[in-house]
């Protein structure tokens, strides 16, 4: 499955720390908010990215993440999008990219603890035409939120003034090869972007969408208040200690 980390935008939330840098090239505790995201789908076994920036300071991730070697990447690849198109804009720029696969997408700011490749693994081998991943969270009308019948979603609504579930959908999304000539179909929305939340939509609509609930916390990073939770979640937790370690297996010990 291929991947694709989303890290365009303006940041407005986040002014007057993103009007000299991207939000995603801000700190979150030790490291550079994107490290988390490009980590989380390296964890996840997907090694075939590719970044989507844009603004005036794209230059600086291809000298933060060069070719990704560092990460145990062959290649990285990066493409660039002009002005802010939402979510949905932005991927569709990588569709030379995916080629026809199946991918995962991860918002780069998007931060987990723990590790979803048993899902991907999943939704790589099987038949669904997409999959998101939720969390239960105190303030669902920040986030798209799913409605349930049941067990199954029949709709995503994107932050409703009175959510109707206590769920977020993460920035975690996995979608076949369709995905592409959705993204063709959608109208800009209210906040004049094309939706993910209308990509998820289509989806459900044709009974296609599957969902996992996503274990360990998780956090988004684009508020002055996520991004202060982030960085704490991050100290507080073990990812760092796991990822170095990680690093440490990946890089060959010398013979004594
Ligand atoms: C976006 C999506 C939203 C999703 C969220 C996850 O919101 O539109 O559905 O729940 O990411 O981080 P945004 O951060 O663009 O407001």
């Amino acid at each position: 499955m291929k991947g694709v980390l989303l890290a365009g935008g303006l940041g407005t939330r986040l002014h007057p720390l993103t009007r000299v840098t991207n939000k995603h090239l801000l700190p979150v505790f030790d490291r550079p908010m994107i490290y988390y995201p490009l980590q989380a789908l390296l964890n996840a076994g997907v090694r075939d990215i590719m970044l989507v920036t844009g603004g005036n300071n794209a230059g600086d991730f291809l000298r933060l993440l060069g070719n990704g070697k560092d990460f145990g990447l062959k290649h990285l690849n990066y493409t660039y999008q002009e002005g802010e198109g939402g979510i949905a804009a932005a991927l569709s720029l990588a569709e030379h990219f995916v080629d026809g696969e199946r991918v995962c997408v991860v918002l780069g700011d998007n931060i987990i603890a723990g590790n979803f490749r048993t899902s991907a693994e999943a939704f790589a081998r099987g038949q669904e035409g997409a999959r998101i991943l939720l969390k239960q969270v105190p303030d669902p009308e920040r986030f798209g939120v799913p409605i349930f019948r049941g067990r199954r979603i029949v709709g995503i609504e994107e932050k409703p003034r009175r959510p109707k579930s206590r769920y977020a959908v993460t920035g975690i999304y996995m979608y076949d090869a369709r995905v592409f000539d959705v993204i063709r179909t959608l109208k800009p929305s209210g906040r004049g972007e094309l939706e993910i939340t209308d990509v998820n939509n289509w989806y459900i609509e044709r009974g296609e969408l599957g969902f996992e609930i996503l274990r360990g916390w998780w956090t988004d990073a684009g508020t002055f208040e996520a991004l202060h939770r982030a960085g704490n979640l991050v100290a507080r937790s073990g990812a760092n200690k796991i990822e170095r370690r990680a690093r440490a297996r990946r890089t060959p010990r010398r013979t004594p």
